[in-house]
């Protein structure tokens, strides 16, 4: 069966997750606070790449809680491991698990992914299996992009077209790059309640925000060949305009906006 999945996964996939987690971090440890994770509590992470927001979570429900982090990237799964190990948490387990295909045994008091369902062909279903994971009570929290609020200013024609090339990809690839907008509408219609959400957005004029878009469009790139949606010589150029605008301290870029939502099984 044909990967969908349209961000470079294994070794590479997981440095820029580190990226993204570090520019996130502040943002996601608030909202998984807000959410009530706390001592003691059991989470489980779908989509959890490198585990960085595994290891958030270890450290909010500290020796007492459980984490499990779930995702289709063996390597990733592997790297996340042997990092959480080194870190020294021992209440997080890392496992092979497709959210498209099934369910997760155990309940658990939180179920969270970040930058999963925008992928994802049919997002409801997903969310079901997730929402199946939660005792009664339980919470479940989501952060997805919404790719329309990604800008820069001076306006820049490589970010335009950098957007316009991630938003075709993926779709092509069944996935929904506005998703965040429709997120309080999915854990409505999977019959959650207490729903909340809140937007967030990093932007900057250095740092490692900026380096989030040339480091998508790198590991976009083979993706983009492969579909035909723009030559070799296209990414490279574009790749080459972002890491400039990056590195110019003139040049405010952003991340997408990010729709955070939580609700109440
Ligand atoms: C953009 S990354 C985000 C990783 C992590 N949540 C974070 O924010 O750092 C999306 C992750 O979802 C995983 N993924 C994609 N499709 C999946 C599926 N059907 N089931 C489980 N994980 C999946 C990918 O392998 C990737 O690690």
């Amino acid at each position: 069966m044909k990967n969908t999945y349209l961000i470079r996964g294994g070794l590479q996939g997981r440095e820029r997750l580190r990226i993204l987690s570090q520019v996130m971090q502040s943002s996601g440890v608030a909202l998984l606070r807000r959410a009530g994770v706390g001592a003691g509590a059991s989470c489980l992470d779908v989509g959890c790449g490198g585990g960085d927001l595994a290891c958030d979570f270890a450290r909010l429900v500290g020796a007492e809680g459980q984490v499990v982090g779930v995702d289709i990237d063996e390597t990733k799964l592997s790297l996340a491991q042997s990092e959480a190990l080194s870190l020294g948490f021992r209440n997080i387990e890392f496992r092979h698990l497709d959210i498209t295909k099934a369910v997760v045994g155990e309940k658990f008091d939180f179920v969270h992914a970040r930058f999963l369902l925008t992928h994802l062909p049919d997002p409801a279903a997903a969310l079901a299996r997730m929402a199946a994971a939660l005792k009664p009570g339980g919470v479940l929290v989501l952060q997805d992009i919404d790719m329309e609020g990604q800008f820069s200013w001076p306006a820049s024609p490589a970010m335009d077209r950098y957007k316009d090339l991630y938003t075709r990809v993926a779709r092509c690839r069944g996935g929904d790059p506005f998703i965040g907008r429709r997120l309080p509408a999915l854990l409505s219609a999977a019959g959650l309640h207490s729903i909340a959400f809140n937007v967030v957005q990093p932007a900057a004029t250095s740092g490692d925000v900026k380096l989030i878009a040339p480091i998508t469009m790198e590991n976009i790139a083979g993706s983009l060949i492969n579909e035909g949606l723009a030559s070799a010589t296209e990414v490279e150029q574009i790749i080459a305009e972002l890491y400039a605008s990056a590195h110019d301290p003139n040049m405010l870029m952003s991340v997408p906006r990010i729709v955070e939502a939580w609700a109440q099984a």
